[in-house]
């Protein structure tokens, strides 16, 4: 688990892409899986790990990154919530092998430097693993609402962690 540089950025898009293809199949629609732009995401991951806005975080495997997660300040003004963690993807084939887990310790611990004492995490409302996963890490449901994502109207929820030493890893 490292802190990621605008070096990675074609690593994590490249991770962001497959990762959404294989855990959003059925949930988006297949037409806009299948035109995700890898090289669209790389610029703007690259431009996200420049602008200093936010940490990112790769767990690699060997050489190989299997993963990442992103977080810093609350987007939206949610209230009661100061930081968030933006996003948390693992190629498949590296689930259920600990990175997830190591991957929120990192941007908790990244949160805490920049002062931000607790955390909320949006994830779309039938996406039953990742909500599982925060459910384990003792996250309790803040609320739904809806969200757009290509052409498909879809219900986001979030979860919260009133303090980051809620967090159970
Ligand atoms: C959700 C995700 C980030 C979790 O990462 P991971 O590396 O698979 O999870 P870990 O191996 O660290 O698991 C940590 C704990 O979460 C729980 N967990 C993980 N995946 C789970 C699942 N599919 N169902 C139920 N519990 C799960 C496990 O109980 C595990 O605890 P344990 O070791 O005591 O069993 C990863 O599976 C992923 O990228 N999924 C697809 C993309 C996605 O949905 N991202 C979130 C978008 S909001």
């Amino acid at each position: 688990m490292r802190q990621a540089g605008s070096d990675d950025a074609t690593a994590i898009a490249r991770v962001h892409v497959d990762t959404w293809r294989t855990a959003y199949r059925g949930l988006l629609p297949d037409d806009f899986l299948a035109a995700l732009d890898e090289a669209g995401y790389a610029e703007r991951w690259r431009r996200t790990l420049t602008d200093g806005n936010g940490r990112v975080y790769v767990a690699e495997d060997g050489r190989h990154t299997v993963g990442f997660a992103s977080g810093g300040p609350e987007r939206a003004g949610e209230d009661g919530f100061t930081g968030e963690l933006y996003a948390i993807y693992v190629l498949q084939e590296a689930q259920g092998r600990g990175h997830g887990r190591r991957l929120v310790q990192a941007v908790v611990q990244g949160l805490r430097e920049m002062g931000l004492p607790n955390m909320i995490v949006w994830v779309l409302r039938d996406n039953h693993n990742a909500r599982h996963f925060y459910e384990r890490l003792g996250g309790t449901y803040v609320r739904s609402q809806p969200i757009t994502i290509g052409s498909a109207l879809l219900q986001e929820v979030s979860y919260g962690w009133k303090s980051l030493d809620d967090i159970r890893y």
